[in-house]
């Protein structure tokens, strides 16, 4: 199966740089098809890690990458992660010229939404995302298409650049420090250098897997962070369930062909939200500080909590997954006890699925098992059966759970410290 999508089942930062790392080396081409550079990961080219915010990771195996129309494009970010890895590896990129382009304006909105004084904060990177989203939906978006003709560019940012303007300072008291001929100039001679990497992705991904070339999906964020399936306002502005393909990427669904689950051996979660198996105290800190769980993009720490198994059951329900990738295994070793939260009590009844509404979601308390912990020293292991008998046992609950096989196990950072299982 010629199409393989990378896809986060829980709230994002599951680690799928190195499960996308491990698939982009074998893959023909890499194609990021939603989000924009809210999403990071960090990529090691010629033994150099890079952190990534938009380009697709696929770049460090000197792969042909794609951003499709479903990205939303801070053309000055591309510009400068192109730069920096073409001083080790020249980068083959197709932009659909469909992707809308996030402007000053923008990373403004998203900045006086979620200021201080705002009722009504997410907690977002702060890089213009849902702004941008919410132009494209509105109609009055600015393409990539638009942005490499000068004149279109013109005509569009005159019309939708005082609109923009308006709601920041009239609705927001937001200073606009960038003036329509500031971003014009800048944006137009961005489109010049971009110019020569527009193509029409969705046919050259179509036509690709029809010549039996293998495409990986790089999916940003995670399934609960779905603008219409995750814990929705504390969500992203696209969809990263693998539905998501086909629209950000214009394919029909069937092409997609492998879909594999990136599942953190726990969970975290950045910003804010519903969040039912969280840990908090010094537990937590623990966790957070073993796992080095702060943000690639911002920097915050995340919120942790337990492997969560209702989440998990509708991420696959909604996902489709057809294997799954565990994660960060070797950040739980020396936990003593480990607890796995198998369904929820709400409003008094149990449930085995996370709750569509938001009111559910925020007084879901998780019913708990718990297994003995387990210990281990990654560069000892070398297959599944290495693995501490109760290791096996909390992997074999999670897989016998979702009836998904678990085909990769990450024990640590290094691409060697990777466990492959068989059919
Ligand atoms: P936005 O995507 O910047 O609008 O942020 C909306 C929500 O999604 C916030 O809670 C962010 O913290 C979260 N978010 C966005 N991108 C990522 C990511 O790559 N990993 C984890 N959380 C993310």
């Amino acid at each position: 199966m010629p199409g393989i999508a990378i896809i986060g089942a829980q709230f994002g930062d599951e680690g799928k740089g190195k499960v996308t790392d491990f698939f982009a080396k074998d893959a023909d081409i890499i194609v990021r098809y939603q989000g924009g550079n809210n999403a990071g990961h960090t990529v090691v080219v010629d033994s150099t890690m890079l952190k990534l915010h938009l380009l697709p990771s696929g770049v460090a195996h000197g792969k042909k990458v794609m951003i499709a129309a479903g990205v939303a494009i801070d053309p000055g970010v591309l510009e400068e992660e192109i730069k920096v890895v073409n001083k080790f590896k020249p980068v083959d990129l197709t932009i659909d010229p469909r992707a809308h382009i996030i402007f000053p304006y923008h990373i403004l909105l998203d900045e006086a939404r979620e200021g201080k004084k705002s009722k009504s904060k997410i907690g977002t990177t702060k890089r213009g995302i849902g702004p941008c989203y919410a132009d494209r939906h509105s109609r009055i978006g600015i393409r990539f298409e638009d942005l490499v003709s000068p004149n279109l560019l013109k005509k569009r940012l005159h019309d939708i650049y005082p609109i923009n303007k308006a709601i920041l300072e009239k609705v927001f008291k937001w200073k606009v420090n960038v003036s329509e001929s500031c971003i014009f100039s800048r944006f137009a001679s961005l489109g010049k250098k971009f110019a020569k990497n527009l193509g029409d992705v969705s046919t050259l991904v179509y036509d690709a897997l029809e010549a039996g070339k293998t495409v990986m999906f790089e999916g940003a964020q995670g399934t609960f962070l779905d603008v219409d399936f995750g814990t929705y306002p504390y969500v992203t502005s696209s969809h990263p369930i693998s539905g998501g393909i086909a629209t950000g990427v214009g394919l029909p669904t069937g092409k997609i062909g492998r879909i594999i689950g990136v599942v953190k051996a726990y969970t975290t979660r950045v910003g804010d939200g519903p969040f039912p198996a969280e840990i908090k105290g010094k537990e937590a800190d623990l966790l957070r500080k073993k796992g080095n769980e702060f943000g690639t993009t911002t920097g915050r720490p995340r919120r942790v909590g337990w492997l969560d198994l209702p989440m998990l059951r509708t991420a696959n329900r909604l996902n489709g997954f057809t294997e799954l990738a565990v994660t960060k295994l070797d950040v739980l070793s020396g936990t003593k006890k480990l607890k796995l939260a198998v369904a929820y009590k709400i409003r008094g009844k149990n449930t085995d699925f996370f709750p569509y509404n938001a009111a559910d979601a925020a007084s879901a308390k998780p019913i708990y098992a718990e297994l003995p912990g387990f210990e281990f020293s990654p560069d000892s292991l070398k297959s599944f059966d290495d693995l501490p008998k109760s290791a096996q046992d909390y992997l074999h609950f999670l897989e016998h759970d979702l009836k998904v096989p678990i085909k990769m196990i990450s024990i640590g950072a290094e691409r060697g410290q990777t466990i492959l299982r068989g059919d």
